[in-house]
């Protein structure tokens, strides 16, 4: 009998089998299709050419221009724009400062591990009511209206805005769902109605209040939720989000149930974020793709290419939600898909408030965005696109960020500048050989030029700077924006995060094992290591160090891997003092200026983690693992505060072959549970700061 999706009649396409391996780090087949829709079995979406002089003049710069522009980054850097060169190789003797720990060894245990004298708590678990009128978790009698007031299931980025008196509006995405672990007796074939309702409840974002603790444990890292309080909130697939920009009405985002384009129910797979100057917080909504059935429906070229490039799956998707709401179904909702894949901007201070989804900011698979301000005080923000070959992006607002007018910077991210970055190495190609070694001149760095892609401005009107394509076009279908400009085809960029020391920007490159192989590009200096499965770290260096410049310095910190790979690096630290790091994924600051690194698939076989690194001093890349994460887990969110430091657990035992029936990990409730997405404190036991020694 052939099946038929009840919202159009079409047949069903044929599902796909789970697939038999892993790929990348060391993900599970689970974690493959739920998290990602199984985006590294598909082809790599991104087959442009690549940069060329042709592209180049196309995006309005000309050679020259180019070129005065590269010999002043190459002039800067010879007087040392990224600071200083490598650590010779020091012992492994002290620490820098806020690292003195002991670090924790590499382990497959089903425990959050941390260093002798830590302890940790996980403090808010899926399913914990966030109101009173919510009921205790119960999963086994789980509904979708219960769900809605509950934490949601696999928890991302995490942040905090620091309310006095020991209270933080803490803010949390909500990334997605992995169904056969979450609902008894699960078909994937046959979802119900209110599994499905359940997901859309699961999904999406959460603030919630939280508090030191206060009578016994009062004075140590402990955190507790304040239930009920007036800034609690969860936004879920059904909650309204308003779009904003030059995109916002476009007939391109119009809908049956929305004929203005202007208003999208839900947030889809968010990942990481940041925080804005003006306190309020974005949320990147990443592998929305999987979320959408019917693309194969599609006969137009023109937005058959926009749904491939965008690893639009053809067929049914995982979840089936198609058959509950035909609006991601392709064939009956064309345009649905357009209204996710944006930078989503919260205020969590207002509980009433209607999140945006800023056009201005391009869409694609956004991973985070973080934001600095330039010289003269405008905001600049930076955005990777979490795909093998895909880009890393920055956008540059018109206006300045004000002191006093928050409805003024509500509106600085809807007009502005949208740059996408390319990145030359200063080594002769053949010197990148793809197996770590170092090029003769000793560094993996060179120059790079922010190529402007789009100017949105709602006075003088908006500007594309792409030849063939509108303003709206490239805001919408940016990554063929970016291939239409020679961008630089980058090894996954994920999180970014600016040192608020120094203003070099970090960009973690989470793996492409993709690179080097088949008919994909080769290495490059930026990228500079075949079938790269264990990921690397980039610093970027403005020029004149100011975030609104065209044109910038980097070079590599960190090659991912077993320390005794020797194909890896760590800044040029003393291998034998590192710890095995695998698959950077997303990025905080401590108050020391210390990098921290939490990873996601691990490909060395041991449990995900968070690791501390200075960026420099005589301890410049001497990686101390901090603590792993439950087995099947990955490391998120993380955020280090003088006496505590919080991690995402995000999806505990999602190991081939788990199920409800089957969990494969029982953290954090023990015994025979299920395994719970939680977010975590770790604090030292006798109060010290972290990493004092
Ligand atoms: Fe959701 Fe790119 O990690
Ligand atoms: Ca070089
Ligand atoms: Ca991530």
């Amino acid at each position: 009998m052939t099946e038929t999706i009840p919202s159009t009649g079409r047949p069903t396409p044929p599902r796909r089998p789970l697939p038999l391996l892993g790929h990348g780090g060391n993900r599970s087949a689970l974690t493959c299709r739920y998290r990602c829709g199984d985006a590294c079995f598909h082809d790599v979406p991104n087959t442009s050419r690549g940069e060329t002089f042709g592209d180049v003049v196309a995006a309005g710069i000309s050679r020259r221009n180019l070129l005065k522009v590269g010999a002043v980054v190459a002039a800067a850097g010879a007087v040392g724009v990224l600071g200083q060169q490598p650590a010779a190789a020091h012992g492994g003797r002290g620490s820098a400062r806020g690292l003195a720990f002991t670090p924790v060894a590499p382990n497959t245990a089903d425990a959050v591990t941390t260093p002798p004298g830590y302890v940790s708590e996980a403090f808010l678990r899926w399913g914990d009511p966030l109101f009173s009128d919510a009921p205790a978790f119960d999963p086994s009698a789980q509904t979708a209206a219960a769900q809605q007031r509950q934490f949601g299931y696999n928890n991302d980025h995490l942040d905090m805005f620091d309310l006095g008196r020991g209270q933080f509006a803490m803010v949390v995405n909500h990334e997605y769902t992995d169904e056969p672990m979450m609902f008894p007796a699960y078909d994937p074939e046959a979802p119900t109605a209110e599994q499905v309702e359940i997901a859309w409840a699961a999904h999406g974002l959460t603030v919630v209040v939280v508090e030191e603790r206060r009578g016994r444990g009062r004075g140590s890292g402990a955190l507790s939720v304040v239930v009920d309080h007036p800034l609690n909130r969860r936004l879920h697939t059904t909650s309204e989000f308003a779009l904003t920009g030059p995109v916002a009405g476009h007939e391109l985002v119009r809908t049956s149930a929305d004929p203005d384009g202007r208003t999208v129910l839900g947030t889809l797979n968010n990942c990481a974020g940041g925080i804005t100057p003006w306190n309020t917080w974005l949320t990147a909504e990443e592998n929305f793709n999987q979320y959408f059935a019917g693309a194969d429906a599609v006969t137009d070229p023109v937005t058959r290419e926009r749904l491939r490039r965008y690893g639009l799956p053809g067929g049914s998707t995982d979840r089936r939600w198609e058959q509950f709401d035909q609006r991601f179904d392709l064939a009956a909702e064309p345009n649905e898909v357009n209204r996710f894949g944006w930078i989503v901007e919260v205020d969590p201070m207002d509980p009433s408030s209607t999140p945006k989804k800023r056009t201005a900011l391009g869409r694609f698979k956004h991973e985070a965005a973080y934001p600095r301000v330039t010289r003269d005080g405008r905001v600049a923000l930076y955005m990777g696109d979490d795909e093998r070959f895909d880009y890393f992006y920055k956008f540059v607002s018109r206006d300045r960020v004000s002191r006093r007018d928050s409805d003024h910077n509500g509106t600085l991210l809807d007009n502005g500048t949208l740059y996408v970055a390319r990145f030359t190495g200063d080594s002769p190609p053949e010197e990148i050989l793809g197996d770590g070694a170092l090029p003769a001149d000793g560094e993996w760095d060179g120059s790079g030029e922010w190529i402007p892609l789009v100017t949105s401005d709602d006075r003088r009107g908006h500007v594309s700077h792409v030849p063939g394509m509108t303003a709206e076009e490239v805001l919408l279908f940016t990554r063929q924006a970016g291939d239409a400009v020679g961008a630089t085809k980058m090894d996954r960029p994920e999180d970014v995060e600016p040192s608020p020391r120094t203003g070099t920007v970090y960009i973690a490159l989470t793996n492409n094992t993709a690179r080097g192989t088949g008919a994909n590009p080769g290495p490059d200096e930026a990228n500079p290591r075949t079938a790269n499965k264990h990921g690397h770290v980039v610093e970027l260096v403005e020029q004149r160090r100011d975030s609104g410049a065209g044109a910038f310095a980097w070079r590599i910190f960190l090659l991912c891997g077993d320390p005794a790979d020797p194909s890896t690096y760590f800044a040029g630290y003393d291998k034998s003092q590192v710890s095995p790091i695998s698959c950077p994924d997303n990025l905080t600051f401590d108050d020391h200026g210390n990098l921290w690194i939490s990873t996601d698939g691990n490909a060395l076989g041991t449990n995900d983690g968070l690791f501390g690194v200075a960026t420099d001093g005589r301890y410049r890349g001497q990686v101390k693992q901090f603590l792993t994460v439950p087995h099947g887990a990955e490391t998120c969110g993380p955020l280090v505060q003088d006496k505590r430091v919080l991690v995402c657990v995000q999806h505990p035992g999602e190991l081939d072959g788990a199920s409800f029936e089957n969990p494969l990990s029982h953290w954090p409730d023990g015994g025979t549970s299920i395994p719970r997405p939680s977010v975590v404190a770790a604090w030292h036991e006798r109060g010290r700061r972290i990493g004092d020694a």
